[in-house]
């Protein structure tokens, strides 16, 4: 039976354990984290065999298959490095890694020694985004005026001091875009394909002397001769808003990742809203406990993972989809 284990247990890391879960004939054999106490507990309440703070004994474990990689964005390239070379396969959490030489590296390893090697982006498996680019691939909205692509999040100063490596330069590589844009800013790429960075500006103003890194975000990128607008903060009173506007001559699509089933607006065409009426009828399931916003895609990316590893069937996220937004990300902030 394979075996996975998870290297990192924090905020994230329920989200891969109930996705793991939710398989057949798949067990999880190890909890793993630095601090003793959180590595104990989490195995303790996941029902979770063996914990331990050494990632050496995970990956020295020849009965482990697969690792999660869900710890600070710094460590990802040297983390799924090793994970690599023990010839494990690798589910790391966004984003890859911070620079484009270790992601490149990275994937060059995975695709050398035959492992599946996966950045987690769950909103690509969300049944909303899915149906608004099989609407696009049809024509539904015919050729793209502009799209907008918007997070309105609020994060207190706690979230960030209470943290060894938020808002950090060296442990997180970013905050607003980097972290919480992330997945607007990848559902944005899924639909309109690979985007060039034209201009961006970043700001630290709600959180200035609480982080290093910006707390805003704007740029406008270009999809083709579409122009995308994509604007991110943290320091905003909202929680969490995410929301993408496409606006084509055919039709025009509003939708967000916090609502994985349902579109707020599809307008243009009747086969559109017909189509989008059939969409928001569908049930779907609630998330995981713990933080709602991540949604419930993590479980059918970790099933795509699994069946990757199992079958060797492609991914619909491979190595690839997040060495390009490392690629991206890394324009963005040189622009600013
Ligand atoms: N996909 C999503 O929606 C989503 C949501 C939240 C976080 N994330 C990502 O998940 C990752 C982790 O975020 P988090 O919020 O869970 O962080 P966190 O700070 O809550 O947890 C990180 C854990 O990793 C442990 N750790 C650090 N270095 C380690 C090492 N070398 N070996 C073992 N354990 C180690 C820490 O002790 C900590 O418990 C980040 O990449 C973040 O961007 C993704």
């Amino acid at each position: 039976m394979p075996a996975h284990a998870i290297i990192g247990c924090g905020r994230v890391a329920p989200n891969h354990v109930d996705g793991f879960r939710a398989l057949e004939g798949y067990e999880l054999a190890w909890a793993c984290d630095r601090d003793a106490v959180t590595a104990k507990q989490f195995a303790a309440d996941h029902g979770i065999t063996h914990w331990t703070t050494e990632v050496g004994d995970v990956l020295g474990d020849p009965g482990v298959t697969s690792v999660s990689i869900a710890v600070d964005h710094a460590q990802h390239a040297a983390l799924a490095e090793r994970a690599l070379l023990a010839g494990k396969h690798v589910l790391v959490e966004k984003p890859l890694c911070l620079t484009v030489s270790d992601a490149e590296r990275l994937a060059g390893l995975a695709a050398a020694g035959d492992r599946v090697l996966s950045a987690v982006s769950q909103h690509r498996y969300d049944p909303v985004v899915l149906a608004v680019r099989e609407w696009l691939d049809d024509g539904l909205l015919g050729r793209l005026l502009f799209v907008r692509a918007s997070l309105e999040a609020s994060r207190e100063r706690e979230y960030y001091s209470d943290s060894y490596w938020r808002g950090t330069r060296a442990g997180e590589g970013g905050s607003a875009l980097i972290n919480q844009g992330y997945h607007c800013l990848d559902v944005t790429r899924l639909l309109c394909g690979d985007l060039v960075v034209r201009a961006a500006m970043a700001n630290t103003t709600a959180l200035a002397g609480v982080i290093e890194t910006e707390d805003t975000l704007a740029a406008l990128l270009a999809a083709g001769d579409t122009p995308v607008t994509l604007q991110v903060t943290v320091g905003s009173t909202t929680e969490w808003r995410t929301r993408i506007d496409l606006v084509g001559d055919r039709g025009t699509v509003s939708l967000d990742i916090d609502h994985p089933g349902a579109v707020h607006r599809a307008t243009g065409n009747a086969e559109l809203e017909r189509r989008a009426r059939a969409l928001s009828a569908r049930e779907v399931e609630p998330p995981p406990p713990g933080i709602g916003y991540y949604g419930v895609s993590h479980r059918r990316q970790i099933a795509d993972f699994a069946a990757a590893v199992r079958d060797g069937t492609p991914m619909a996220v491979p190595a690839g989809v997040g060495v390009g937004m490392v690629r991206l990300l890394a324009e963005l902030y040189a622009a600013t």
